[in-house]
């Protein structure tokens, strides 16, 4: 039997839908929207694709939004003073750096500069931390997107073997933390692992962030997995493809997330989420 189809964009339209409704109430208690600013460094194109895509998702959610787009030549200290304004902003609920900032500006200083309660990507130090001893803020969009649809697909993580292949602080090391706390025995693997297959083919829950297309083949998975993958690569023919060959993982899989329309969509319902946890906590109504 082929594996289940993972739809996260149809359970991310339905999330958004929620928070739609929710906004409205949101801003009836707050006297404004909830609002949420994203500042774009440079002209990425990828980055600019994500970056459209979140914006156009919050004003479908009744969230406002506004993008700061600023030159590859930005300055690290006129950054910064960017990231001091939008704290100071009584209207801005959340803000957003987008990564990869340009190789002269030293992102974790960007970072730990925005204030943590509006730190909606859940990057900041004091937010990794809090999600490392169990009481998070926000959790980081892609991984709590991940969560959220194996929540959906009824997946048992308590007592389950977990492999999540790549350890970056986006995805990685915070998805390994979510697993982990929800019950899973969690290895953390990378493109060097000796012998990634010994690890990859015992997981019960597969999750690929490495950004290497078809980094995983269907032999290295185990009958029966869930596989979550999280890249998005494109192919020199303009393809969109993830880290997993799709195609023939579902034959050995049962469950697997596509790509397009998989992650990707949960990313951002998460960040519009994390958006309206922001605001929420403004009412003063527990969120
Ligand atoms: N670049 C890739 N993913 C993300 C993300 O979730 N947040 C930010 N700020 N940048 C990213």
């Amino acid at each position: 039997m082929p594996a289940q189809r993972l739809d996260g964009a149809a359970l991310a339209q339905t999330i958004r839908a929620q928070i739609a409704t929710e906004a409205l109430d949101v801003a009836k208690r707050l006297g404004r929207p909830p609002g949420l600013a994203v500042v774009l460094v440079g002209e990425n194109p990828a980055s600019q694709v994500y970056v459209r895509n979140k914006v156009k998702a919050c004003g479908q959610s009744n969230i406002h939004s506004e993008l700061i787009p600023l030159p590859a030549n930005t300055q690290e200290a006129e950054l910064l003073a960017v990231v001091a304004e939008l704290n100071a902003r009584a209207d801005i609920d959340g803000i957003l750096v987008q990564l990869p900032l340009p190789e002269h500006i030293d992102s974790h200083r960007v970072i730990e500069a925005i204030a943590p309660e509006k730190d909606v990507d859940g990057f900041h130090l004091s937010n990794a931390g809090a999600l490392m001893v169990g009481r998070p803020l926000f959790q980081p969009c892609t991984p709590f997107g991940v969560m959220r649809l194996l929540e959906h697909a009824g997946t048992t993580l308590r007592g389950a073997e977990a492999v999540v292949v790549g350890a970056s602080n986006i995805v990685g090391k915070p998805m390994a933390l979510m697993l982990q706390a929800a019950g899973a025995t969690v290895t953390i693997c990378n493109s060097k692992t000796r012998d990634l297959s010994a690890h990859t083919r015992r997981a019960d829950v597969l999750v690929v962030a490495v950004g290497r297309p078809h980094f995983i083949q269907a032999d290295q998975i185990k009958p029966g997995a869930v596989v979550i993958d999280v890249g998005i690569n494109r192919l020199p023919s303009g393809e969109l493809v993830g880290d997993v060959d799709t195609t023939a993982a579902m034959s050995v899989a049962s469950a697997i997330t596509p790509v397009p329309g998989g992650v990707g969509p949960m990313t951002i319902a998460m960040l519009l989420e994390n958006t309206m946890t922001a605001a929420r906590r403004k009412t003063g109504v527990p969120a």
